[in-house]
């Protein structure tokens, strides 16, 4: 045995008495949590041992292991507080006293009136610009609130009328030529936290793109059925499908993007862009077109190679397969429609996905071993010579390791952003960020909801983006495409 393998076996060994000794102390429903969790924890050690400098920690972040759904969140905190009962599911007549961008249903703990951020006296602005006293009076005052996340009944009720729908909840109907000639397709992966998926799906509606939600079909009925009646509100948004149950790290998570892309590919887009329910843009849709074509037809995946032993760990069960470069990245793609169709329909990726079954993470090792196989000759991968893309413009998604000073709170190693998180994340060159919590920070959605609608005003008043075009066209991805 070498000496790096005691050492690993060693930290394994001592990692697993920690698990095992808060397995033991805990009880019930946390108990089978820490037993669910197991997998994620070794993956955990073995990346650690194969980490280099920026390295990003495991990725597949879109399922969270909570067993609570929107609806049994709000029970649950009726039992603690019998005030609340009343408000179970919220009346549709909330729309009326809730400005419908940039501010979510808040309650006053003291009398349980429903108000929102505006009558709270919180403007964004000096949240934004890092004013340190107004952010510690606006982070003292919102602990007299809670945010009451709105349930599937809520949205079942509320979609009984679409017109009514569309126009309440603020939906974008109007689109500009240049939006209409350059279509884009979602694909949006989502398990709970309905709200999320409405305010993600808002910002980015426009009728001249596509949208397909897969639904986690372990899903409460309610929660599907709520996203259905949203969907069927709407021409070009569609639950995918095909729904499968999702579980962390297999390949049920690659299947559910693949179900997306499938049904995608049924209508004529430009590119294709997976999210998952718990994201949002950092870009209004014209500032998307007018960076998408700057890519000037270039996909992009991020992607570098594997350390040996996170590919025993994560792959050794594929077999002998050849002629691909091998990569490891994260699942988040921007990619062109030339791109989705090999992922579909070519022999040679179809054996590959197939061969990927047994693997942990497959979606993790697929799109960017395609992406970086430069014999496929797929129009728009990748043919520069950097051995790896990492820290791309697809996602700002920070790691513990590498953003240790987040100042919200770390899921499964992800910042789930605070108040200090807002202004990077509205300076990025980034297209979108990962992610929020529907009941932590609220106030940090909020605002960026308001800041990125501000900016879709301020758009439609002058017919102009912001983008700087010269920074994306001379990405390294754009210059060294196949052509
Ligand atoms: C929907 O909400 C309205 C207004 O609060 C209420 O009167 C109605 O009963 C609700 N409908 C359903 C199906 O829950
Ligand atoms: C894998 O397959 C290739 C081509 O079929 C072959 O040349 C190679 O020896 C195989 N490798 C192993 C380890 O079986
Ligand atoms: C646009 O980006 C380029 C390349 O990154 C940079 O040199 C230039 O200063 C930027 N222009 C503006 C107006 O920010
Ligand atoms: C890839 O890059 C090489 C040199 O950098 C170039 O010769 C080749 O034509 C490129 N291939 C494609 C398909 O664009």
């Amino acid at each position: 045995m070498s000496r790096f393998l005691k050492i690993a076996f060693c930290v394994m060994l001592f990692y697993l008495i920690i698990v095992l000794t808060n397995y033991l102390k805990s009880e019930g429903p946390v108990k089978q949590s820490w037993l669910k969790e197991l997998p994620r924890h070794l993956d955990r050690v073995v990346t650690f041992l194969t980490a280099t400098d920026d390295y990003p920690l495991p990725q597949s972040k879109l399922i969270k292991f909570t067993t609570l759904t929107p609806q049994t969140t709000l029970d649950k905190q009726n039992e603690d507080d019998p005030d609340k009962t009343q408000q179970k599911s919220l009346s549709p007549d909330i729309l009326s006293v809730i400005p419908v961008y940039g501010s979510s249903v808040y309650q006053r703990k003291k009398d349980g009136v429903l108000t929102s951020r505006t009558d709270i006296g919180i403007k964004c602005e000096p949240l934004i610009s890092q004013d340190q006293d107004e952010t510690q009076r606006i982070e003292s005052s919102l602990i007299d609130y809670d945010k009451i996340p709105l349930s599937p009944e809520f949205y079942i009720n509320v979609t009984t009328s679409c017109d009514k729908y569309i126009q309440s909840r603020g939906f974008i109907t109007e689109v500009t030529q240049e939006e209409r000639d350059f279509p884009i397709a979602f694909g949006i992966l989502m398990h709970e936290e309905i709200e999320l998926l409405e305010r993600l799906l808002r910002a980015i509606y426009r009728p001249s793109n596509f949208y397909f939600i897969h639904v986690d079909a372990k899903a409460p009925k309610s929660l599907l059925k709520a996203v259905s009646d949203i969907t069927n509100c709407f021409d070009n948004v569609h639950v995918t499908s095909r729904l499968v149950k999702v579980t962390w790290g297999q390949y049920s998570v690659f299947q559910a993007d693949l179900n997306c892309m499938d049904d995608a590919l049924k209508f004529d887009w430009k590119y294709f862009i997976n999210l998952a329910g718990s994201e949002f843009p950092l870009k209004t849709n014209l500032e998307l077109v007018t960076i998408l074509k700057a890519f000037n037809g270039a996909s992009l995946v991020v992607g570098f190679p594997f350390g040996s032993v996170m590919w025993k760990y994560r792959m050794s069960r594929i077999g002998n397969v050849t002629g691909f470069t091998f990569m490891k990245g994260s699942q988040h793609i921007v990619a062109n429609r030339k791109f989705i169709e090999f992922l579909r329909t070519a022999p040679e990726a179809l054996e590959f996905a197939e061969r990927l079954k047994p693997a942990l993470h497959p979606h993790e090792t697929f799109y960017n071993s395609i992406y970086f196989s430069k014999h496929l000759k797929i129009p728009g991968s990748y043919n520069g010579s950097a051995k790896s893309l990492r820290n791309t413009i697809v996602r700002i998604k920070l790691w513990k390791h590498a953003f240790p000073s987040c100042s919200g709170k770390f899921a499964h190693d992800i910042c789930i952003f605070g108040i200090k998180e807002l202004s990077l994340l509205t300076k990025a060159p980034h297209l979108f960020c990962n992610k929020f919590h529907e009941d932590f920070k609220p106030i940090v959605l909020d605002c960026l909801e308001s800041w990125l609608f501000d900016k879709i005003e301020q758009e439609t008043k002058t017919g102009k983006t912001q983008v700087n075009t010269t920074y994306y066209s001379n990405l390294d991805f754009v210059k060294n495409q196949i052509r």
